[in-house]
C-alpha cells in the first residue's frame, strides 16, 4: 500500500488543535486552559477509541538492566531522565510536552499514540515529518510503527553495539533534526545511548503493566534529581539543568491530575516544590556552588510531599473511575 501521499493541511490541523498556545511557545497553566477541556495533556495524542486504562491509566513496566559498573549505571540514569524530558526536543513536539517516553513508553512502544498530522494508524509516527522538523521534513506522509526499544536487539534497525557508535549519531539526529531540539550536552547524548542499550527483554518484569500514579512519577522525579545532583557535583551544570527539567515535567504530570478544588492544598504544595526546582535550575545556571545542596534539600522534603499527594490520590485523575469520567467528558460518544 502506498502511504506516501502529500498532506499539506497537516500544519493547519495541528495549529487548530493546539489553539494559540503553540504560538505563545509556553506550556503552563494558561496553556492548559487554551487546550479547551483536555484536563490531561496526554489526551491530545491518544487514539480516540484507545482503552483509557491502558492509554492514560497505566504504563508498561520498564525492562531496564541496571549495570553493575557504577559509572555506567550513572550514565544510564542521566539517559533515563533525559528520555523523559520534553525540553530535549524542540519545536512543536517539545512545546506540546512530547518526549522520547511519550512514544517509547517506559522504553517500549505505544500502541495508542495518535498525533494528528504525525501518525497514520494508532501506534505509528512519522519522525521525518515537517511538523516536528524544519530540517528533515520530507513533505510526504510516512508514518512507521513506533518500535519497542526493549525488544530483542536483533530486531531493531540501528545497531546498538557500543563499539560501532551507530546509536549516538542516530539519537543526535533525532533530537536536533527530526525534533528540532537544541544541541544536547555530550553527557545527555551519551546517557541516552547508554539507556537505550541497557533496555533488555531479559529484564522485563513478570507484570507487563503498572498503574500510573503519584508514587511512580515521584520515583522518576527523584531519580532524575539524583542524577542532577551527581552531574552538578561533577561540574556539568548544563546536564544537571536538563535532569531537573525532567523531574519538573514529572511533577507537571501529577499537577494536571490534581485540579479538583478539593485538592487545592496538595496541589499548592506541589507547585511550591516545583518552584523550588525552578530556583535550583537558576542556581545551576549561575554556577552557584550551593546548587547541589538545594537539590539534596528538595529530595529530603519530597517524602512528606509524596505523603500529602498520596492522601488525595483517590480524588485525583489517577483514580481510574475519575479518569474514565474525564475522558468521557472530553470525548463525548
Ligand atoms: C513521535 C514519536 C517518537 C518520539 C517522540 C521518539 N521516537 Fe524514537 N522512534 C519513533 C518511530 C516511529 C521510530 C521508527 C522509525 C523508523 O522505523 O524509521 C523510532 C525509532 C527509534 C529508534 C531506533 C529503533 C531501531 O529500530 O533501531 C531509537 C533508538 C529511538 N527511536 C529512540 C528515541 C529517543 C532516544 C527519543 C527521544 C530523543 C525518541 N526515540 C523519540 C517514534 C518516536
Amino acid at each position: 500500500m502506498d502511504r506516501r501521499r502529500r498532506r499539506p493541511a497537516k500544519e493547519l490541523a495541528v495549529a487548530r488543535l493546539f489553539g494559540g498556545f503553540v504560538l505563545a511557545g509556553f506550556v503552563g497553566v494558561s496553556a492548559l486552559a487554551a487546550l479547551g477541556d483536555a484536563p490531561i495533556r496526554g489526551m491530545l495524542w491518544v487514539a480516540k477509541d484507545a482503552p483509557t486504562a491502558r492509554a492514560l491509566g497505566s504504563v508498561p513496566t520498564e525492562c531496564l538492566k541496571s549495570p553493575a559498573d557504577p559509572a555506567l549505571a550513572a550514565r544510564v540514569e542521566v539517559g533515563r531522565a533525559a528520555f523523559r524530558t520534553p525540553v530535549l526536543l524542540g519545536g512543536q513536539a517539545g512545546r506540546a510536552g512530547i518526549n522520547c517516553e511519550t512514544c517509547h513508553r517506559d522504553g517500549r512502544g505505544n500502541p495508542d499514540f495518535l498525533f494528528p498530522g504525525v501518525s497514520g494508524a494508532p501506534g505509528t509516527a512519522d519522525v521525518t515529518n515537517s511538523l516536528f522538523s524544519t530540517h528533515r521534513g520530507n513533505g510526504v506522509d510516512d508514518p512507521k510503527p513506533i518500535p519497542d526499544l526493549s525488544g530483542p536487539k536483533a530486531k531493531l534497525k540501528i545497531s546498538q553495539a557500543p563499539g560501532e557508535k551507530k546509536l549516538e549519531p542516530f539519537i543526535h539526529g533525532l533530537i536536533t533534526e527530526e525534533f528540532d531540539g537544541p544541541e544536547p550536552t555530550p553527557a545527555v547524548l551519551d546517557g541516552l545511548a547508554a539507556y537505550v542499550r541497557a533496555l533488555d527483554p531479559a529484564d522485563c518484569p513478570a507484570k507487563p503493566r503498572r498503574p500510573l500514579g503519584v508514587g511512580l512519577l515521584m520515583a522518576d522525579a527523584r531519580r532524575a534529581l539524583k542524577a542532577a545532583e551527581a552531574e552538578a557535583t561533577a561540574g556539568d551544570a548544563a546536564t544537571a539543568v536538563v535532569m531537573v527539567a525532567s523531574a519538573r515535567s514529572r511533577l507537571g504530570l501529577i499537577d494536571e491530575r490534581y485540579a479538583a478544588p478539593t485538592l487545592a492544598k496538595p496541589r499548592a504544595a506541589l507547585r511550591a516544590a516545583d518552584h523550588r526546582l525552578a530556583e535550583a535550575q537558576d542556581a545551576l545556571r549561575r554556577r552557584d556552588p550551593d546548587a547541589p545542596k538545594r537539590l539534596a534539600a528538595w529530595l529530603t522534603a519530597s517524602g512528606p510531599l509524596e505523603v500529602e499527594l498520596n492522601a488525595g490520590q483517590r480524588q485525583s485523575l489517577f483514580n481510574p473511575a475519575r479518569l474514565t469520567q474525564a475522558v468521557k467528558r472530553r470525548l463525548p460518544g
